[in-house]
């Protein structure tokens, strides 16, 4: 298995991106370990690998600001290697420093036809009624995604939900390529199948239940942020919007109360319990009691996450070290394809 996915690099990370996409991605290395090391006893070679990058390259086809780009590219990279994605056990980079991605992009971009572009329900929503103010990047972005993975013959891609489509785009790229291209027997690209987490956890604002917690929020009180120290998680946990019932004994009675859900999702995400299973130790139970235990579980789960980040980002050139040994690693596996696909092309390099 090859596992290749990539995030796009914002500041302000929070606790939706680390229940979310990052301990997923922190699942799937861990995994690919253990089945490594069981192959290895067993006398087995199959090297299992993953390869997490953080999509830069993605980030300029909508407006932006370079200083933001790089800061949020720093603190992304910060947070992963913070959250558990260890550069020893799997490759960490930016596609920025790998020039194979564009490379491929705009070899790939031969065989990806308008037609599927204008398909892409990515790009009619960012685009709305303005297509024809967007960026050419923006409607090329899932040229480069299939690049992104086809470049390294991934085999699985974690992706949530929303991106779905753009993985069987990548399918849909690799498949007339290697049509086109290629002879049956010697494909030039692997068709990758998508992962999709069967609960990626879907967590709120603290303040407002019916919205997803977002670093773009005006209000801070709204999420809790990876660097929050102890007294601020504790602080927002206790003001976080509740009602004044208590909790129910099973999540059919949380129907209509989404900050209520949301906090006992928190808790069940970061115990990995169900909600029902922690509404079975809580029911009956006020705020008054659940809010407290909540905000120690978090502070307790955070605890590590936040120190490894806050020193991960005052520690300039070991977040730089981190980052371009991963770019050669992937730089390594990239270019036996790439080749290969200037060599199917036809096009002459010395
Ligand atoms: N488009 C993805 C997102 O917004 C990020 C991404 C870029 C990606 N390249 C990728 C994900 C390749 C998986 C594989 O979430």
């Amino acid at each position: 298995m090859r596992v290749v996915s990539g995030i796009q690099p914002t500041g302000n990370l929070h606790l939706g991106n680390y229940l979310g996409a990052i301990r997923n991605w922190v699942r799937m290395q861990d995994d690919m370990e253990d089945a490594n090391l069981a192959q290895a006893a067993e006398g087995g070679s199959a090297h299992n690998q993953c390869l997490f990058f953080l999509a830069d390259l993605h980030a300029i086809s909508m407006p932006h600001d370079p200083a933001e780009l790089k800061k949020g590219t720093l603190e992304m990279a910060a947070a992963l290697v913070a959250c558990g994605i260890d550069p020893a056990k799997s490759v960490l980079f930016n596609q920025a420093q790998v020039p194979q991605h564009a490379e491929l992009q705009w070899l790939l971009g031969g065989t990806a036809r308008m037609g599927w572009l204008n398909r892409m329900t990515q790009w009619k929503d960012k685009a709305g009624k303005n297509r024809e103010g967007q960026s050419v990047a923006l409607f090329t972005y899932p040229v480069l995604q299939a690049a992104d993975v086809l470049l390294y013959q991934a085999t699985h891609v974690p992706v949530g939900e929303d991106q779905k489509q753009h993985l069987e785009l990548a399918r849909d790229i690799a498949q007339k390529f290697n049509n086109d291209f290629a002879s049956e027997d010697a494909p030039v690209f692997t068709l990758p199948d998508p992962i999709v987490p069967p609960q990626a956890a879907r967590i709120m604002s603290l303040r407002d239940g019916s919205k997803k917690m977002s670093k773009s929020d005006v209000s801070d009180m709204s999420r809790i942020n990876l660097a929050d120290n102890a007294d601020e998680v504790m602080k927002k946990v206790k003001k976080a919007k509740t009602d004044p019932e208590p909790l129910p004994g099973e999540e059919k009675g949380l129907e209509d109360r989404p900050e209520a859900l949301n906090l006992v999702t928190i808790y069940a995400a970061l115990t990995d319990r169900s909600v029902n299973d922690v509404l079975g130790e809580f029911g009956g139970e006020g705020f008054g009691t659940f809010k407290p235990a909540l905000g120690e579980m978090l502070v307790e789960t955070l605890r590590p996450i936040s120190a490894r980040f806050n020193e991960l980002l005052e520690d300039r050139e070991a977040l730089d070290a981190i980052l371009a040994r991963g770019a050669a690693q992937a730089r390594e596996i990239a270019v036996p394809t790439l080749g290969a696909t200037y060599e199917a092309l036809g096009l002459v390099r010395g």
